[in-house]
């Protein structure tokens, strides 16, 4: 339903070097994903706004922000300002999810929720007819470079058979220790967006690995 599209996450980049880093991704990366940290949704501190605003000066495509931080309603139209075309929270820190996801969306971006690898799919049922994007944490959330988790996997495929049960339309993004193994199992899951971190940045020809996971996705993904 969705083509497969690669998403390098530029935690997992030189930030002193940012912008040679995401100009080395070549065109078969139209979106960026960047991850919003804030020392208590997650154990770590990423980067904010004025990142995202030197980052939206040197690149023109998408990008993709997902927000690891609590009451993302304070935020998160901050980025969207900053040059946001997608934004993503974790709905089990904000007291109103449904009214964020209305007021990102008329401010023009895409929306998403985020699930952590320890929690059911049923934990965002009531959003699902509301979202552009349901982002499976597929590492615990807060640093790149874990191992893929595969006990996510049966989530992702309960994801993609509601999405077609419901007649909708979300894209199901993975996140978090995609590799040219894992991206396998995970399209033929029925993943079909895919966050890559230290796949791509930790690779010599950074181009050249979001191409080969995009093949590889795009030869797995489940059709039916
Ligand atoms: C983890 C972040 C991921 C991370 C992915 O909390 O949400 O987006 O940057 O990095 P890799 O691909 O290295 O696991
Ligand atoms: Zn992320």
């Amino acid at each position: 339903m969705h083509t497969p599209e690669i998403l390098p996450s530029v935690l997992a980049c030189d930030l002193a070097r940012l912008s040679e880093e995401v100009s080395a991704l070549g065109p078969d990366v139209r979106t960026l994903h960047f991850d919003v940290m804030d020392g208590r949704y997650v154990p770590n501190i990423s980067f904010g706004q004025p990142v995202m605003r030197s980052l939206r000066a040197v690149w023109q495509h998408d990008i993709d922000v997902h927000l690891m931080i609590v009451d993302p309603a304070r935020y998160a139209s901050e980025f969207v300002a900053a040059g946001a075309t997608s934004v993503a929270f974790h709905p089990e820190v904000e007291d109103e999810p449904l009214a964020l996801l209305r007021r990102l969306r008329a401010e023009g971006v895409r929306v998403g929720v985020g699930v952590r690898p320890e929690h059911p799919l049923e934990s965002v049922a009531p959003f699902l007819s509301e979202i552009d994007v349901l982002l499976l944490m597929t590492v615990s959330p807060g640093f790149a470079g874990q191992a893929f988790l595969t006990e996510v996997l049966p989530k992702v495929t309960e994801a993609y058979e509601r999405r077609t049960e419901d007649g909708l339309a979300y894209r199901i993004q993975v996140d978090g220790g995609v590799t040219a193994d894992t991206i396998v199992d995970a399209a033929a899951a029925g993943a079909d967006w895919f966050v890559a971190g230290t796949s791509v940045f930790a690779a010599e020809d950074r181009a050249g690995a979001a191409s080969a996971l995009r093949d590889a996705a795009a030869g797995a993904m489940r059709t039916g």
